[in-house]
């Protein structure tokens, strides 16, 4: 067992290494007034888990900005490829300034329903559902794009205090059904915001 005096105790968002376009991208994201960016250790987990799946056909249901997209697109390797999709065309306007010369990166101003929908039988590695598509609603449609072995990612699934009244309850009931999720192996974190990562078998 390590001599816990002897090293330093494990900081978590120290020496995070975050990808060189963030910085600027908090910059604007901040300056919008925006509110809503994923937390950066959860970012963090999203580029190691991207990592792991090289050519992978990735999606992202809620841009924002671009911040989680960053970290995506920093762990996907150059044959993947990252579908993000937002029905704001002025958060994606920061993130097209930041990243839209990303040979990789697929960038939709839609409303996530009927995108969703729209991608009825095509597959995918990995899901990042970061808005009420694909997490709140149409969850089974989300699930099903899924390859086997797909990743399917959501955060904020801890208390926060902008959450608005009843929405704890949602909360609850969505971790509900994951945790009976058939054909699923999940597990919950109760760190950075709060993250799900459920993997298809
Ligand atoms: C939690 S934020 C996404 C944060 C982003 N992933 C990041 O890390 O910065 C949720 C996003 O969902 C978008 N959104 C809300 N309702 C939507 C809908 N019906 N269709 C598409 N996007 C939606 C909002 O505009 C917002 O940018």
């Amino acid at each position: 067992m390590a001599n816990s005096r002897a090293f330093p105790p494990m900081n978590d968002p120290s020496n995070i290494n975050e990808p060189k376009s963030v910085p600027a991208i908090w910059a604007d994201t901040r300056a919008s007034g925006f509110t809503m960016a994923s937390d950066p250790l959860t970012c963090s987990l999203l580029r190691t888990l991207a990592a792991s799946k090289p050519s992978g056909r990735f999606l992202e249901l809620g841009s924002g900005t671009g911040l989680s997209t960053a970290w995506l697109l920093d762990g996907m390797d150059s044959e993947s490829h990252l579908t993000t999709v937002d029905k704001d065309e002025s958060f994606l306007t920061i993130l097209k300034r930041h990243l839209g010369a990303d040979p990789r990166l697929n960038v939709v101003c839609a409303d996530g329903d009927n995108f969703l929908r729209s991608l009825r039988g095509e597959h995918f590695d990995f899901i990042f559902a970061d808005t009420w598509t694909g997490k709140y609603r149409l969850l089974d449609d989300a699930l099903e794009l899924l390859n086997p072995a797909g990743l399917y990612v959501i955060d904020d699934m801890l208390p926060q205090a902008n959450w608005p009244e009843g929405h704890a309850a949602k909360v609850a009931s969505l971790i509900a059904t994951l945790e009976q999720l058939e054909g699923f192996r999940v597990t919950k974190l109760s760190w950075a915001s709060g993250v799900v990562i459920a993997t298809k078998r």
